[in-house]
Order: C-alpha cells, then structure tokens, then sequence
C-alpha cells in the first residue's frame, strides 16, 4: 500500500465530483436518464474554469443509491452532498451553488491536519 494523501493534497485536490452512468434493465438507472449528458456538463463546467482535473477529480460510479428514471445520481466529496434526478441543464447551477460561481469555494468538508 502506497499512502499518497500529502501528494494528493500537495497537488491543489480538493473535491471529487461522482457521476453515476450505471446501465442496467431491471430497475431505473442513470444510464437511461441522461448520465452521460449530465458526465459531459460537469466537465465541461470545470474545464470552463480551469479545474477540471487540478482542483477538481471527476468520476463515473456505479450505482450511488440515487436512482431515478429522470436523472442522475451527482455526489460531491468530501462535503458529503447527494443528489438525485439531476438533469444537464441543472449542473451549471447545482456546481455554482456548491463550488461557487468562480470556483471560489472548493475545499469544503476537506480534513485539516
Ligand atoms: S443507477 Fe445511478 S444511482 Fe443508482
């Protein structure tokens, strides 16, 4: 095992963005609800703002247990915030309201040491 925590912190990450994109037949999934569209949006917002993959890592998951037939499972860590339904068009604000417009508000909920 290999503890990369100083390193990681060392580089500027901050958040972690989890984008559900589970497909599946039985049961409602974000596959079928515009998880890759909601993916896209999410990099795109970042990427607008240069954090994409500097201050903030992106992720695509497995189920979060957020399913809905009419959008995607979003979670946002370390300040433990859980969304479910969320459409493309609602990323730029939910980002916004939770990194700040500028992105002026990355670190929440990050442990000090
Ligand atoms: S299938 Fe996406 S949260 Fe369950």
């Amino acid at each position: 095992m290999d503890d990369r925590t100083p390193e990681v912190a060392a580089s500027g990450f901050t958040d972690h963005v989890l984008v559900c994109t589970t497909d599946r037949d039985e049961h409602a999934c974000c596959g079928d609800a515009g998880a890759e569209a909601v993916l896209t949006a999410v990099k795109q917002w970042l990427r607008e703002r240069d954090v994409f993959w500097s201050n903030v890592h992106v992720a695509e998951t497995s189920c979060l247990g957020l399913c809905s037939e009419t959008g995607t499972g979003v979670v946002l860590q370390p300040r433990g915030r859980w969304y479910a339904g969320v459409t493309p068009e609602e990323v730029p604000d939910l980002l916004a309201e939770e990194f700040g417009p500028e992105v002026d508000r990355l670190g929440a909920g990050v442990a000090v040491e």
